[in-house]
């Protein structure tokens, strides 16, 4: 994979660089309540800059269907990306279509040295189709836009994109530098594994988390369940879980995994307790919910689960403390709301405090450190990716990181 020193080495002054970024913020409106992914994107956008290079950066957010739709417009990441690159290099201009009229004027108006943004390329069906030729022919569009590529949208390296998969195939192309470092972390936690590995899964959906946890039985020492699918957990205990959220067609597969880490000895670690309610709360008011605490194994019927409890908050430190290598994916409760926020902040705390190798992984729980202000320094490394990073863990074959390789 050659990396951006060396395609700076071979100089990009005057040549028209396409980056591949993941500026997939999450938006209140207009208002990105969590920049870390354009930090994260901004030493190759102002490296390549800096060196002369007519910077084009381009993205996705959110899931638009392929056409535009003023909601998923790129322009307030622009706008941000302008402030935190400062000086001359802040002037970003701002493409309003992919491939269209505008793009290329703002492309033909780029002046060496100067950055651009086009707009979100899921507005193109071409981007996500899984038609080969019509993916084909996007990448095609776009490759006429550049001269050199560089991948370094990590976050959605794992997706078989045009702009991720296709358009590389037709430029010269290198890795930017945070793809360089979240490989290289994730490394850490596959390859070069430093022991006790503790793994924490949260998140709604177990289903998203099988392929990893499946891979994770052959690595991980214990694995810590918190966030809304470890009500699926408890059901396939055969608890009472009241109306809290469920994936019956899951019960199952997870019966099998806590089979299977019992007999790898592998320690799966449940909640103890629980905060619960009668509904969901209010995450617009924040109006207070006045949850209660009930033992993870008899939740009463008709209330639903929001969060781990302050026993279970202490339960997962213990496990986390002495571990060597921490990997954390999915906040434990709807920490958005200030009431469910204890048992994210207990896990994040453990991780700061714990002297091994920490990894926060997934872009739900990467905002939510930042959001409930931890400082980003006190962790090994806050990955940018969530479905990637976890892909990365079950060993898949990432087409953003295949179409680098060669
Ligand atoms: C993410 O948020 O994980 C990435 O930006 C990928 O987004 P996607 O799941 O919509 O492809």
């Amino acid at each position: 994979m050659k990396t951006i020193d060396e395609l700076l080495a071979e100089g990009v002054g005057g040549k028209r660089v396409f980056v591949r970024a993941d500026l997939n913020v999450p938006l209140d409106g207009t208002t990105i309540t969590d920049d870390g992914r354009i930090r994260a994107v901004l030493p190759t956008v102002a490296r390549l800059a800096e060196a002369g290079a007519r910077v084009i950066v381009a993205s996705h957010l959110g899931r638009p269907k392929g056409a535009p739709d003023p909601a998923f417009s790129l322009a307030p990441a622009a706008a941000r990306l302008g402030e935190l690159l400062g000086g001359p290099t802040g002037e970003v201009a701002f493409a309003t279509d992919t491939v269209g009229e505008s793009a290329r004027a703002v492309v033909e108006g780029l002046a060496d040295g100067r950055v651009a943004v086009i707009e979100n390329l899921r507005f193109n069906p071409g981007e996500t189709s899984k038609d080969d030729a019509e993916r084909g022919a996007f990448a095609d569009q776009l490759a006429e836009l550049a001269d050199l590529y560089v991948g370094d949208g990590f976050g959605a390296v794992h997706r078989k994109h045009a702009s991720v998969f296709d358009l590389p195939a037709r430029l010269p192309h290198a890795a930017g530098g945070l793809i360089a470092t979240e490989v290289a972390v994730l490394k850490k936690l596959t390859d070069e594994v430093r022991r006790p590995y503790a793994v924490v899964l949260g998140g709604a959906k177990v289903s998203d988390k099988l392929g990893v946890i499946d891979h994770l039985l052959e690595k991980a020492d214990r694995i810590l369940i918190g966030g809304g699918m470890l009500f699926t957990f408890l059901k396939a205990q055969g608890h009472e879980i009241g109306s809290s959220l469920v994936q019956e067609d899951q019960i199952p597969a997870v019966q099998e995994y806590l089979k299977r880490a019992e007999a790898r000895g592998v320690e799966f670690v449940l909640p103890v307790d629980v905060l619960v309610a009668d509904e969901f709360p209010d995450l617009k008011t924040k109006a207070p919910a006045h949850p209660e605490t009930v033992a993870a194994d008899a939740i009463p019927a008709g209330k639903m689960g929001l969060d781990i409890g302050p026993e279970t908050g202490r339960l997962y430190a213990s496990k986390l403390l002495d571990a060597e290598t921490v990997f954390w994916n999915g906040p434990m409760g709807v920490f958005e709301h200030p009431d469910y926020a204890e048992g994210t902040r207990a896990v994040a705390q453990a991780l700061v405090d714990s002297p091994g190798f920490s990894v926060v992984g997934g872009g739900d729980s990467a905002a939510a450190v930042r959001i409930l202000g931890f400082d980003e320094n006190a962790f090994g490394h806050i990955s940018t990716g969530g479905g990637a990073s976890l892909e990365y863990l079950e060993g898949k074959t990432l087409p953003g990181l295949a179409a680098l390789e060669d």
